[in-house]
């Protein structure tokens, strides 16, 4: 039964509330703070897209495993004995019991603790005693969960049929990231942050930099205030640094032509089901990463790449992902919702797989920055979040750099829509609420 049975009371609620939804403008508090419209969420989004949700790097050797919770369904995400990745259903076909409770492990076979039924890492069942003899094992391996890796980075789609447009996506991230080798990488750390909002606060949250210049003093030392701008709207106090921007800007070009990596911007964030964007920033200072000035904080590179000086790329994807891969490091985000209050976003910072700690590299150093900018992110989205449960609260519009946002907002309204309209029973309730 899918959620959307379950809380059909309120649909007629939320779609009027879809339909009404003004363009330009934040969402309606209850987009932000009832569960009818979370349990929806995890329907319409986040069982039917593809869903970033571990680096390859977190699964180097056979049956190593991750475990990824979005609301009440549960992943187990593992490489088989083939070394494929493999992703199923966290659920035992005995009577259900969660087989993996541990974020992250490493196993021979999939034994669930009840009643030892046990499964190879491909999902097939292989054990369950006493079971009468014509009892046909081949009808309970674990339910697969559509999976694919792009350039290092694991997706799962909990679908039926995901969007079949990803491949499509893939192919244009997929030379962007080559150069990384984000597949051949190591984890150097991995944190969970659990922050008290709303899902699409924190996604909202990561889709501009309004805020940076109040609340991100460790981010912003890396980055040329210059992103959009132009020529004109250089003041002649901005002069030295907007010639230090146009000199890193054309060594990057350099760069990216010598690796024939591309370098234009790609955006398609509110306009396909697999929503994205990708580009790359040049950096200030030392042009090299997150560390003070823009200094490396990694010695080895990563992958092939010859050279520090290679900016950041910036890939942005919906629903729930962002990353940040610079020349010696990358840090991967994922935003899996648990309540409508309450959110996780786990960070994974990768180095090359032969860094040494102590020698390449050191944690403190490596994550300050985002461990800083995460906890800070925290603060604004606890903040945003308890703004918009206030009955005095209404929705308000968004700034010309608020763009990403509102291209966000725009994905999910287009999805709800979609994913609301087909449904006869809801089709009179649409187009009463809006008007037509
Ligand atoms: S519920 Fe898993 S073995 Fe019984
Ligand atoms: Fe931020």
């Amino acid at each position: 039964m899918s959620l959307l049975t379950r809380t059909a009371a309120p649909v007629g609620d939320i779609a009027a509330m879809v339909a009404r939804r003004a363009v330009g403008y934040s969402l309606e508090s209850s987009f932000y703070a009832s569960q009818e419209v979370f349990d929806l969420d995890l329907d319409a989004i986040f069982s039917r897209h593809w869903l970033f949700c571990a680096a390859e790097a977190e699964l180097p050797e056979p049956g190593d495993y991750v475990t990824v919770d979005i609301g009440p369904y549960s992943v187990i995400v593992v490489r088989d004995d083939d070394e494929q990745v493999r992703a199923m259903r966290n659920v035992c076909r005995h009577r259900g019991a969660r087989i993996l409770q541990e974020r992250c492990g490493a196993v021979g076979n999939l034994v669930c603790p009840y009643h030892q039924w046990t499964y190879r890492t491909d999902g097939s069942l292989i054990f369950a005693e006493s079971q009468p003899p014509e009892f046909d094992r081949e009808r309970f391996g674990l339910k697969p969960v559509h999976v694919r890796t792009v350039a290092g980075l694991v997706f799962v789609c909990l679908a039926d049929e995901p969007p079949a447009d990803f491949d499509e996506v893939a192919q244009v991230i997929e030379p962007y990231l080559a150069p990384y080798r984000l597949q051949d990488a190591k984890v150097a750390h991995q944190t969970d942050l659990v922050e008290e909002g709303n899902w699409k606060l924190v996604m909202e949250n990561n889709r501009e930099c309004h805020h940076c210049d109040a609340s991100h003093p460790e981010l912003l030392t890396a980055y040329f205030p210059f992103h959009r701008y132009s020529e004109d709207d250089v003041t002649p106090r901005m002069r030295p640094a907007f010639e230090r921007y146009q000199a890193a800007s054309a060594h990057l070009d350099n760069v990216c032509s010598i690796l024939k990596a591309p370098r234009d911007v790609s955006r398609e964030l509110d306009s396909r089901p697999t929503g994205y964007m990708i580009m790359r920033l040049p950096l200030d200072g030392d042009g090299a990463s997150f560390g003070q000035d823009g200094a490396q904080v990694c010695r080895k590179l990563m992958g092939e790449i010859p050279e520090p000086r290679f900016g950041d790329l910036s890939l942005h994807l919906q629903p729930n992902s962002w990353f940040h891969l610079l020349s010696d490091h990358a840090v991967v985000f994922s935003t899996l919702p648990i309540a409508p209050g309450k959110t996780l976003v786990r960070t994974t910072w990768l180095v090359h797989a032969d860094a040494v700690e102590g020698v390449d590299y050191d944690i403190d150093t490596l994550t300050a920055v985002w461990r800083a900018t995460n906890d800070q992110d925290r603060a604004l989205v606890q903040r945003a979040q308890r703004g918009v449960s206030d009955p005095g609260y209404e929705p308000g519009p968004y700034g010309l750099i608020e763009d990403d946002v509102e291209a966000f907002i725009n994905w999910y309204i287009g999805r709800l829509r979609e994913h609301l309209i087909p449904h006869p029973d809801h089709l009179g309730l649409l187009t009463q609420a809006s008007g037509q």
